[in-house]
């Protein structure tokens, strides 16, 4: 891992090579970095987020995904990437809210990993015009405050890439008041995915309603899968037991 001083960005960003190869940013607003440095930008996004959602939801003619917050994009360019090296034939339909709007104006600069080349077309008209649309695909950012985008939705979503910085950085994207917000733009099958394995978080999740998971894997550091209905591919978290050792343990609230 390294600083790097490029030219990208704003002088409120700097570039970081994270430990896959890939790019990612630090933010010195929030004082985080966009991806964890040691599981790697490219991989965090595929391994905690893409992979997951897609082994339970990839056989879908259509998939709708809601992208918490689309930062540098690698959620979002990581399931294009996933389509394609997996020839799936589902069509998509991604939607983005992010408050920075000169980070999505930067971003035709930023330097992804090679694994993204095929994408340059569709970066560009992000950059741009903040939507792109294809035969098979819908891609649209909202500059702004996801708190409100939200709302805008019903029983819309398949996936949620809850992917905002964390808690403590960001606290008002990881509050129960958020996540009951955000169940009610999901389907009733649908699935979150989430760096974050806080007992704060998942407790906001399971108040909600939803069953929580571990998703784990060798090459990176556990995360969580949530999901309103149940499933049978990842190791289930005991909620009543994890509260019961934590007594004094609550979410986040507004
Ligand atoms: C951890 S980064 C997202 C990383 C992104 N998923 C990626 O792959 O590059 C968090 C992002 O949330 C944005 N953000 C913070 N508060 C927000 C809010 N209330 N609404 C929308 N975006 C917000 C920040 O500007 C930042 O770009």
């Amino acid at each position: 891992m390294g600083q790097w001083s490029l030219s990208w960005g704003s002088s409120e960003h700097s570039l970081t090579l994270s430990e896959d190869g890939s790019f990612t940013a630090f933010s010195k607003e929030y004082d985080e970095h966009y991806h964890s440095t040691k599981d790697g930008a490219l991989q965090e996004s595929l391994l905690k987020h893409v992979l997951p959602a897609f082994k339970i939801k990839e056989n879908q003619q259509e998939i709708n995904i809601l992208d918490i917050c689309y930062g540098l994009g690698f959620n979002t360019l990581a399931t294009l990437y996933y389509i394609k090296k997996n020839n799936l034939t589902c069509r998509v339909n991604i939607y983005s809210p992010e408050l920075d709007g000169s980070l999505i104006d930067s971003l035709n600069g930023f330097v992804y990993p090679k694994e993204f080349d095929e994408f340059k077309q569709i970066i560009l008209a992000l950059s741009e015009d903040k939507v792109y649309d294809d035969e098979s695909l819908h891609v649209e950012i909202f500059v702004g405050d996801a708190r409100e985008y939200i709302k805008r939705f019903d029983n819309k979503f398949d996936i949620v890439y809850q992917d905002a910085f964390s808690p403590s950085a960001n606290p008002a994207l990881w509050t129960l008041e958020y996540f009951s917000d955000i169940k009610k733009a999901m389907k009733k099958d649908g699935i979150l995915t989430t760096y974050s394995i806080a007992l704060k978080t998942r407790l906001a999740l399971y108040e909600n309603g939803f069953n929580i998971y571990i998703n784990s894997g060798k090459e990176f550091r556990d995360a969580t899968v949530a999901s309103l209905s149940e499933l049978d591919d990842f190791l289930h978290v005991d909620m009543p037991h994890k509260i019961s050792c934590n007594l004094h343990v609550e979410p986040l609230r507004d």
